[in-house]
């Protein structure tokens, strides 16, 4: 008896909603199956709708990417219909805004496990299959982010960094083998994550232009297609990355966190007390070592 025919998919993470709705979107222009996973089923099943009226063959999964067996899950889902990953889209992510000492530290914590844990352990479960196949790769969400430490949103811009780092090598490694590892860095993207995060209220982004997220969808999915390292969408994004390049650490460190600060965020010195408030005045803040 033949074995039964195993499909190639294009597997997206954070696909119910912005970027990995509209990545998916477009991957499924090219008539396959495309699997759907994130935590909200309401939401999946109207992004299926999407894959659906866009010519691709949907297959939604709601599941929680930082659960410890999620490959596994995920693995089973796939061969439960008879698919393969071929293309992996890392795209589920969040971010928080604020001192570090004042955000909870579970909720940072989880930024590890969903931006760096999980994208890590579904890239190399699936990557030894590509490889052997010799065909297919990863998309990975990453940021201009990536490219600075960032002061009052520590740990995601520091989950960034670990993403870009780890898909370049994985480029590197993985040259002649027909797989492709891209990194996608954009800036400001409209989507819910920047009101999610709380980025949204900071100056830097209130200042920068967003870039769609069916841009960004269209761009990444190019990049990935030519092999690809990286994928910067848009002027404002790369405009970022250079002159972040091109300041001293002495300038840029203490303007990211100016402009990512608001007056009535908790202070990062303990006190509890609005930052306005507790070090408002530049004298007071250099008094108290608070900058
Ligand atoms: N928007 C921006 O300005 C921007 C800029 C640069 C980079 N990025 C990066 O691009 C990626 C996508 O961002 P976005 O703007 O599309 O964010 P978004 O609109 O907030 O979407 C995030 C997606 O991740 C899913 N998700 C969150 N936690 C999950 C979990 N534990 N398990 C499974 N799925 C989970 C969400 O679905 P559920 O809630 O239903 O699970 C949703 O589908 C992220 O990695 C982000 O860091 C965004």
């Amino acid at each position: 008896m033949t074995p039964p025919e195993v499909r190639p998919a294009v597997v997206v993470t954070g696909a119910s909603r912005g970027i990995g709705r509209e990545i998916a979107k477009v991957a499924a222009r090219d008539g396959g199956a495309v699997v759907l996973v994130a935590r909200s089923a309401v939401d999946l099943a109207a992004a299926a709708a999407d894959v659906r009226a866009a010519g691709g063959e949907p297959f939604p999964l709601a599941l929680d990417l930082t659960a410890a067996d999620a490959p596994m899950s995920l693995e089973n889902f796939l061969a439960q219909n008879g698919l393969a990953c071929d293309v992996l889209v890392n795209s589920a992510g969040y971010g928080m805004r604020g001192a570090a000492t004042a955000l909870p530290a579970a909720d940072q914590v989880g930024i590890v496990d969903l931006n760096i844990r999980a994208l890590t352990a579904l890239t190399l479960h699936f990557l030894p299959g590509m490889v052997a196949r010799k065909r297919g790769g990863v998309i990975n969400l990453g940021s201009v982010a990536s490219f600075v430490p960032g002061p009052y949103m520590a740990l995601y811009y520091a989950s960034k960094g670990f993403v870009r780092s780890f898909s370049t090598a994985l480029h590197q490694e993985l040259r002649r083998t027909g797989v492709t590892v891209t990194c996608v860095a954009p800036g400001p993207v409209a989507t819910e994550f920047l009101e999610r995060s709380g980025a949204g209220r900071a100056r830097l982004f209130q200042y920068l232009p967003k870039i769609s997220a069916q841009d960004v969808a269209e761009q990444a999915w190019r990049g990935f297609k030519a092999g690809r390292r990286l994928v910067v969408p848009g002027a404002v994004a790369k405009l970022a990355i250079l002159t972040s390049a091109l300041l001293p650490s002495a300038i840029l460190l203490p303007l990211v966190g100016k402009l990512q600060r608001r007056g009535n965020d908790p202070c990062p010195c303990g006190s509890g007390r609005p930052f306005r408030k507790c070090h408002g005045a530049t004298g007071l803040r250099r008094l108290r070592g608070c900058e």
